[in-house]
């Protein structure tokens, strides 16, 4: 088994590290987080090495942080610090993956979440919790979807945008990058880039910017 790391050490870490625990390929050296109180002590039975941007001589790892924006700025971070580093997938093995699905790296498939044929999932998505992403879908880098929100087929979700818990994206929809879909919205019509959405049917309701949290 390999040694890896993880980034972050909230509770998108906490499930991360299951999933990874049950997939049984790598062993968990410990954590780097931004929180200087937390270095030196055990979360959930494992180390915290250093913080962020610390130097680490396991150049294998995933950051288990659920904000986009905030795995975005990770992902550069460690990219400059260690530009050897390489990023693994965490997927639960109760996902069912279809054929000709490309997974990239750092990318996290949550426990009884659906993905169907000939869907791309570039770096760093997350498909939360029993959600599902339909045939021919893209997510584009550090996206992600929340516990049970549903694409239709051929969608594709921008560049950190993300689609909310129990959301409904029909089929073809465009989202475009840095775009927030509320909880249970139903997005029928295309969105644009930096807005927030939601409702049913899915209303712009106002733009956001880039750094803004949302979760
Ligand atoms: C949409 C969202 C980002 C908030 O956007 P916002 O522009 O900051 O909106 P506000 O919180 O200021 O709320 C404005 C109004 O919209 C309503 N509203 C907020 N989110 C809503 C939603 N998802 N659906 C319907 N109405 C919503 C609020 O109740 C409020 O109504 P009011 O003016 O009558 O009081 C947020 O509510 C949301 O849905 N986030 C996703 C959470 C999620 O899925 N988490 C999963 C974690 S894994």
């Amino acid at each position: 088994m390999e040694w890896i790391v993880i980034f972050g050490a909230g509770g998108h870490a906490q499930v991360i590290i299951d999933i990874l625990e049950l997939m049984g390929l790598y062993r968990i050296a410990g954590i780097y987080d931004d929180s200087p109180e937390l270095v030196g002590k055990f979360i959930y039975g494992y180390p915290v090495l250093g913080l962020i941007g610390a130097n680490s001589i396991i150049r294998k790892g995933i950051i288990g942080v659920g904000d986009n924006d905030r795995r975005a700025s990770i992902a550069i971070k460690v990219g400059e610090r260690m530009p050897d580093f390489e990023f693994i997938s965490a997927i639960h093995p109760s996902a069912i993956v279809g054929r000709n699905v490309s997974i990239g790296p750092g990318v996290a498939v949550m426990a009884g979440s659906v993905i169907n044929p000939n869907s791309v999932l570039q770096e760093h998505c997350v498909v939360n919790t029993m959600a599902s992403v339909d045939h021919n879908c893209r997510l584009e880098p550090f996206s992600s979807i929340a516990p049970g929100a549903h694409l239709g087929g051929g969608v594709t979700i921008g560049t950190r945008s993300f689609i909310g818990m129990g959301a409904t994206v029909i089929h073809n929809i465009h989202v475009g990058p840095d775009t927030v879909v509320g909880a249970g919205a139903t997005v029928v019509s295309n969105l644009p880039s930096q807005v927030i959405a939601y409702g049913t049917p899915a209303k712009v309701t106002r733009s956001r910017e880039v750094r803004e949290t949302y979760l």
